[in-house]
C-alpha cells in the first residue's frame, strides 16, 4: 500500500499557491474581476465571502497573487477544492463539472505536494547544473491550467511510478504487431525494425524471431511497436485483446533501456548515454486539455515534415540556429472495431502507436545545456528563479543576455512564419533553448504532430512541400496562425518569465517587452524583402486576441467528444510590444 505522509505546512502552501493561480488565471480569463483596494491590495467577492490578497499586476494586466496574503473572512485559506466550491456560481460550473474538477485539482495538489517536496532538496545554483533530464523532472508544469497534473485515470501506485515529478526511470514493453493494423510513416533509413535495433540484445532478437517462427511468419509481416507498462494493462491488453487472440499483436516483453518521462508525462528520454531517439507513446489519461493519445492522422507524413522542415532550415541562413528535432519515425495501430464507429469519442482512435523524435542531447554540444524554454519561469524553493540564475552565471548584464535571447529564440520562430507560414504552437514545453556558458546560442523545436501548422495562402515558399504532408496539416487565415508565436510563446511562456526578470534582475516589463520589440523591429529592417509577410503577421498591432484555456473546461465539462476542444476568447489584450502606449503607469513595477 502506498501511503503519502503529507507534511502540514507544505500541503498548506501548495492549496494556497494553488488557489493564488486560480484567482490570477481566472480573473485573467475574466470570469471575476478582483476589486483593486489600497495600492497593491485587492478583493474578491465570491458567493457570500470575500478574498483579500495583495496581487502586482503585470504587463498584460494579469495579476500575480502572492499565496500567504489570502485571507477569506480574515482567515488563511487552505483548501483550493473550498475555494472552486464557494466560486461556482462565477465560474459558471454545474455540479457534474465541479465535481469533475475537483477530481482534477486533487488530482493537481497530490502531484504538486510530491513535486515541491522534491524541490526542497535544490538550490536554483542546484538545478541549473542538473542533467536537462533530471531538471525537467522538477518543474511546475502548465503555467496557465489551473488543473496542471490531472492526470485522471492514475492513482497513486502510477503517479509514483510514472509521473515526472517522481524522477523514476520505467521500462517499456514490446508488441509485434501486424502491418494489416497499422499506419506508418519513417525515413527510409530509420524504418521501424531498424530503430528496434538500438534497443534489443542479441538475445532478445532471437526471442523475438523465434516468436514470430513459432506462428509461421517473419519480421516483413509485423511493425515492433514499444507500449508504455500502464498503458498496457490497462487498455491494450483488454482492448487489443481479440487481436492478441488471432496473433496479429504479438506481447514479446520489457524492453532493456530505461526511460525518464518529460514534462509531457508520455515522451520519454533514453538514459542512455547521449541516446539519439527519444520515444513518445500514447497515455490514455486527461491532462490538461485532452487524453494524451497518439491520432493516426499525421502518422504517414510525420517523418516527410520533418525532413521538409530540416531542408528548409539547413538552406536558409537566417534559421541557422533553429534545431528541428526530427520526428523519423511513428507507428499508429488502428482498433479495427473502435474505427467502425465514426463519432466515437477520440481517445479509442488513439490507444496505440509511437513516434521516435530524435532528442535534443544529440544536438548539444558537450560544453553546451539543452533546456525547455519553462525553465527560466522555475523558482525554486525559496523563490529563487533560475532565469535570474542562468543570466546571473553567463556574466552578461540582463539586457544583453535577454537580447540574445529574443533573437536566438523569438526571431527564428517568427521567419519561420513570416517566410514559409509554418506555424509551431511555441509554449514552454515544445521550445528548447541551447546555452553555452549559460548564453542562449540556438532554439529548438518539436512536437509537430498537431502543434504544427501552416498559413491557408499559397505561399511560394511552401510550394515543394510534398503534396500529402500539406494535405495532412491544418491551415489557419494569418491572423490565427500568428498565436502560435503570440499566444504560445509570448502569453504562455513570457507572460511568466518577465514579472521574475523585473524582480530579480530588475529589468522593468516595459523594458523586457521594449528589448523584444527591438529584436523582431531589427529583423524586420535588415529584410525588406518580407515586408508584405510583417503586414500579415504584425507584430505591434494595438491588441492581440486573448486566448482562455481554463474556460474552454468550464464550458465544455468532461463528457467525451469525437474531436479535441478548441479554446475560447477573452476581450482582447493591450500589446506590451507596443511601446509608446504602454507606460510604466499601467501596470506595477516590483521595484
Ligand atoms: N510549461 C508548459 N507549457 C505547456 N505544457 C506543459 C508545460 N509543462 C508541462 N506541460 C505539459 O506538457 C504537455 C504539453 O502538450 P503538448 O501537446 O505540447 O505535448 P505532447 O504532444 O503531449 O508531447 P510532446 O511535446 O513531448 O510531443 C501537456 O501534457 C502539459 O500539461
Ligand atoms: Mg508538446
Amino acid at each position: 500500500m502506498t501511503v503519502m505522509t503529507l507534511e502540514p505546512l507544505l500541503w498548506a502552501r501548495c492549496n494556497q499557491s494553488l488557489v493564488a493561480k486560480i484567482i490570477g488565471e481566472c480573473a485573467y480569463e475574466e470570469c471575476w474581476e478582483p476589486t483593486p483596494l489600497s495600492k497593491g491590495e485587492y478583493e474578491l467577492v465570491i458567493g457570500d465571502r470575500s478574498y483579500r490578497f495583495h496581487a502586482r499586476q503585470s504587463i498584460w494586466g494579469w495579476l500575480q497573487v502572492d499565496p500567504e496574503s489570502i485571507r477569506c473572512q480574515g482567515q488563511e485559506v487552505s483548501s483550493a477544492t473550498e475555494f472552486l466550491v464557494n466560486a461556482q456560481p462565477d465560474l459558471k460550473l454545474n455540479d457534474i463539472d465541479l465535481g469533475n474538477l475537483l477530481e482534477e485539482i486533487q488530482n493537481t495538489l497530490y502531484s504538486t505536494y510530491r513535486q515541491q517536496e522534491r524541490l526542497l532538496a535544490y538550490t536554483a545554483g542546484d538545478m541549473v547544473q542538473l542533467p536537462a533530464e533530471e531538471l525537467q523532472s522538477l518543474l511546475d508544469g502548465h503555467p496557465k491550467a489551473i488543473a496542471n497534473k490531472g492526470r485522471i485515470g492514475w492513482g497513486t501506485e502510477e503517479l509514483a511510478l510514472y509521473a515526472p515529478e517522481s524522477g523514476q526511470s520505467v521500462r517499456l514493453q514490446l508488441l509485434l504487431v501486424h502491418r494489416s493494423l497499422c499506419t506508418v510513416g519513417y525515413e527510409p533509413e530509420t524504418d521501424p525494425w531498424h530503430l528496434l535495433q538500438l534497443h534489443v540484445s542479441d538475445e532478445q532478437n532471437q526471442v523475438i524471431d523465434q516468436l514470430l517462427k513459432d506462428r509461421g511468419t517473419t519480421r516483413s509481416e509485423y511493425y515492433p511497436v514499444p507500449v508504455h507498462p500502464w498503458q498496457w494493462q490497462r487498455h491494450i491488453n483488454v482492448q487489443y485483446q481479440a487481436w492478441i487472440q488471432s496473433g496479429d499483436i504479438i506481447p514479446v516483453g520489457e524492453l532493456a533501456d530505461d526511460y525518464l518521462p518529460q514534462q509531457s508525462i508520455r515522451t520519454f528520454s533514453n538514459l542512455r548515454d547521449r541516446a539519439d531517439y527519444d520515444i513518445k507513446l500514447p497515455l490514455t489519461i486527461l491532462n490538461t486539455s485532452c487524453f494524451r493519445g497518439i491520432p493516426g492522422k499525421h502518422i504517414e507524413t510525420g517523418a516527410d515534415l520533418s525532413q521538409w522542415l530540416s531542408s528548409i532550415v539547413s538552406e536558409d541562413p537566417l534559421l541557422s540556429g533553429l534545431v528541428v528535432q526530427r520526428e523519423i519515425c511513428g507507428i499508429h495501430c488502428r482498433h479495427p472495431v473502435q474505427e467502425q464507429v465514426a463519432q466515437t469519442p477520440y481517445r479509442y482512435r488513439e490507444m496505440l502507436g509511437v513516434v521516435w523524435r530524435e532528442s535534443l542531447q544529440k544536438f548539444v554540444n558537450q560544453d553546451e545545456q539543452g533546456i525547455l524554454m519553462a525553465t527560466l519561469m522555475q523558482c525554486d524553493s525559496r523563490g529563487k528563479a533560475l532565469v535570474a540564475e542562468y543570466i546571473r552565471r553567463s556574466g552578461l548584464a540582463p539586457e544583453a543576455w535577454l537580447r540574445e535571447l529574443f533573437s536566438k529564440v523569438v526571431v527564428p520562430l517568427y521567419h519561420l512564419m513570416a517566410k514559409y507560414g509554418v506555424g509551431l504552437v511555441a509554449h514552454g514545453q515544445n521550445i528548447s533553448v541551447i546555452l553555452r556558458d549559460h548564453v542562449p546560442v540556438r532554439v529548438s523545436v518539436k512536437d509537430f504532430h498537431g502543434d504544427l501548422r501552416i498559413v491557408d495562402q499559397d505561399f511560394p515558399e511552401l510550394a515543394d512541400m510534398p503534396m500529402q504532408v500539406k494535405a495532412c496539416l491544418t491551415r489557419f487565415p494569418a491572423k490565427y496562425l500568428i498565436h502560435d508565436l503570440v499566444t504560445g510563446h509570448f502569453v504562455t511562456t513570457l507572460r511568466f518569465i518577465s514579472p521574475l526578470v523585473e524582480e530579480q534582475c530588475g529589468v522593468t516589463e516595459a523594458r523586457f517587452y521594449a528589448l523584444l520589440a527591438e529584436s523582431i523591429s531589427k529583423y524586420q529592417k535588415q529584410h525588406p524583402e518580407l515586408a508584405a509577410r510583417y503586414e500579415l503577421f504584425p507584430m505591434f498591432t494595438d491588441t492581440i486576441l486573448k486566448v482562455c484555456i481554463n474556460r474552454v473546461r468550464f464550458r465544455i465539462g468532461y463528457a467525451d467528444s469525437a474531436e479535441r476542444p478548441i479554446p475560447e476568447l477573452g476581450t482582447p489584450i493591450n500589446n506590451p510590444l507596443v511601446l509608446d502606449r504602454v507606460t510604466e503607469h499601467d501596470y506595477d513595477t516590483a521595484s
